[in-house]
């Protein structure tokens, strides 16, 4: 195919483009490819999915609270000007994500941010100061002892003239060093001499990152105020490495500082929420489980707008392929029992949303071994047992929160299943989705999809809501529930 000058394209396209490039980890060419060849086939859905990258888009730029320009002429929302005068210190690690830190200065320019670079030595072995300098239209920042840069206490400086303080990628070393308080370097002092927020977003290996000392940095460092965006789980750019330690996409580490700088009243400010997200693994033996196709998309953005509107929010999730939310302490969990567990030792809470789409049974009889497959045996019998009703314990609970909100996913009888649920789990509202093939969203379907379409149970009645974006059932949502929490006298 002839080669595409995505130069040429108008900015709105490239937003457009730019956003799912990201999405699928693929180059802005490679999707416009893509999506020429789909439209050429004629396949269907692509229409559905530029609506819904737009209401993305919407949602990430904030087009809704109408302060993001709205490009001339075409009526669409751009997200230029969401950063508008907004000034980021980013710090780049010593780390191969080190290369996606130049496309996040980029995205942070577009928004309307100032961006002053500091490299830390083994940053520059990744890429280089020229590059970070281009891309930032600014001197980049590398050397403790500059003449320079020190003779106004360069290190100080830089944290005052900045509105936030942006560590991407985070190595585990610059974690360790900040978590006990090492200056040894300019990236280190900077981090030791601020008094600006700090958003960190980590990238190692996954041994790296699951190393005991890493998670008791990261205990410290959240302790002490530091925020995270990431890491995911996925493919590492070393060869045959996979797991959690993956960094943040950049869009995702731009909506991170867009949530840090939101400077918008937050009415759920305060309030402790508890979230539980994604599914439940129930081993068979050390190998196999029981699992179900929940992807963790909706219960991740519903915590995500809660922390948006000011709550503390407590997300339990269960095993999923997605970041922590930016702004969310996260716990991670396997299975049912060890949700319920999570759960009732965050409480007592203001309200709790149970999203997570809990395994009804488990097996009774583990193993502790790989079941073997014997020749003539046939297939080992599983004897399930009933998972603990996270939702209608904490439905009846002696510190039952003040709202408590379930979902039903149901394949038939949406309405009634919902109410049934609304009576018997004690819960104030119950937000309801088909997710039955005949949902009609999507091939992907509302189970590990990106659209939703619910319904709303309470004991007012029902309310329909139109089919969306899960970003903007759960912006809805959350909304909801700051109205419903300002009504509740404690
Ligand atoms: C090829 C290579 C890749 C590396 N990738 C990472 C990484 O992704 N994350 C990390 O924490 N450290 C990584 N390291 C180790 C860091 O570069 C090393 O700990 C360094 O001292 C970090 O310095 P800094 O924290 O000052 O940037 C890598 C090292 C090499 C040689």
């Amino acid at each position: 195919m002839a080669s595409i000058t995505i130069r040429n394209l108008d900015d709105e396209v490239k937003d457009l483009l730019r956003q799912l490039a990201a999405e699928n980890g693929c180059s802005m060419e490679e999707q416009a490819r893509a999506m020429i060849r789909a439209a050429v086939e004629g396949r269907a859905g692509q229409a559905d999915r530029i609506d819904q990258i737009e209401k993305t888009l919407r949602a990430l730029t904030g087009s809704e609270r109408q302060t993001a320009p709205v490009s001339a002429g075409s009526g669409k929302p751009s997200v230029r000007g969401t950063l508008s005068g907004k000034r980021i210190l980013l710090i780049i690690g010593g780390g191969i994500a080190a290369y996606k830190a130049l496309d996040l200065i980029r995205r942070l320019r577009e928004r309307g941010a100032s961006v002053r670079v500091v490299m830390t030595a083994a940053a520059q072995e990744f890429v280089t100061t020229l590059s970070a300098g281009a891309l930032s239209a600014d001197h980049v920042f590398t050397e403790l002892f500059d003449r320079n840069d020190e003779h106004d206490v360069g290190h100080i400086r830089l944290s005052r003239e900045a509105d936030l303080l942006v560590v991407a990628p985070a190595t585990a070393d610059l974690m360790a060093k900040l978590a006990n308080g090492h200056a040894n370097d300019l990236a280190s002092t900077v981090l030791l001499a601020t008094d600006k927020k700090v958003l960190m977003a980590p990238a190692m290996n996954p041994r790296m990152w699951s190393h005991p000392a890493t998670r008791r940095n990261r205990a410290t460092l959240l302790k002490d105020g530091i925020a995270f965006v990431g890491p995911a789980k996925g493919e590492m750019a070393e060869s045959n490495e996979a797991g959690e330690g993956r960094m943040a996409e950049p869009l995702e580490i731009v909506a991170a500082i867009e949530a840090m700088l939101d400077e918008r009243p937050k009415p759920l400010a305060g309030r402790r929420i508890i979230v539980t997200s994604g599914p439940t693994h129930e081993p068979i033996d050390p190998v196999r489980y029981i699992a179900n196709r929940s992807s963790g998309k909706q219960g991740h953005a519903i915590a995500a707008a809660l922390a948006k509107l000011g709550a503390d929010v407590r997300l339990v999730s269960g095993p999923v392929n997605i970041a922590d939310p930016a702004g969310v302490a996260t716990t991670h969990v396997e299975t049912a029992v060890e949700m319920k567990e999570a759960v009732e030792s965050l409480l007592p809470a203001d309200a709790a949303v149970f999203v997570a789409a809990v395994a009804d049974w488990r097996t009774a009889n583990a193993s502790g071994e790989k079941i073997k497959k014997v020749a003539g045996e046939g297939p080992p019998s599983l004897k399930m047992v009933e998972n603990p009703d996270i939702l209608a314990g904490v439905g009846h609970h002696s510190r039952r929160p003040g709202l408590v909100v379930g979902f039903a996913a149901e394949t038939q009888d949406l309405i009634g299943n919902a109410e049934a649920k609304l009576r018997k789990k004690g819960a104030d509202l119950i937000v309801a989705n088909d997710v039955s093939h005949e949902s009609g969203i999507g091939p992907s379907g509302v189970m590990g999809g990106d659209r939703n379409k619910v319904r709303i149970v309470s004991k007012s009645g029902v309310e329909e809501w139109p089919e969306m974006g899960k970003d903007e059932v759960a912006a809805r949502l959350a909304a909801l529930i700051a109205e419903r929490l300002a009504t509740i006298v404690v």
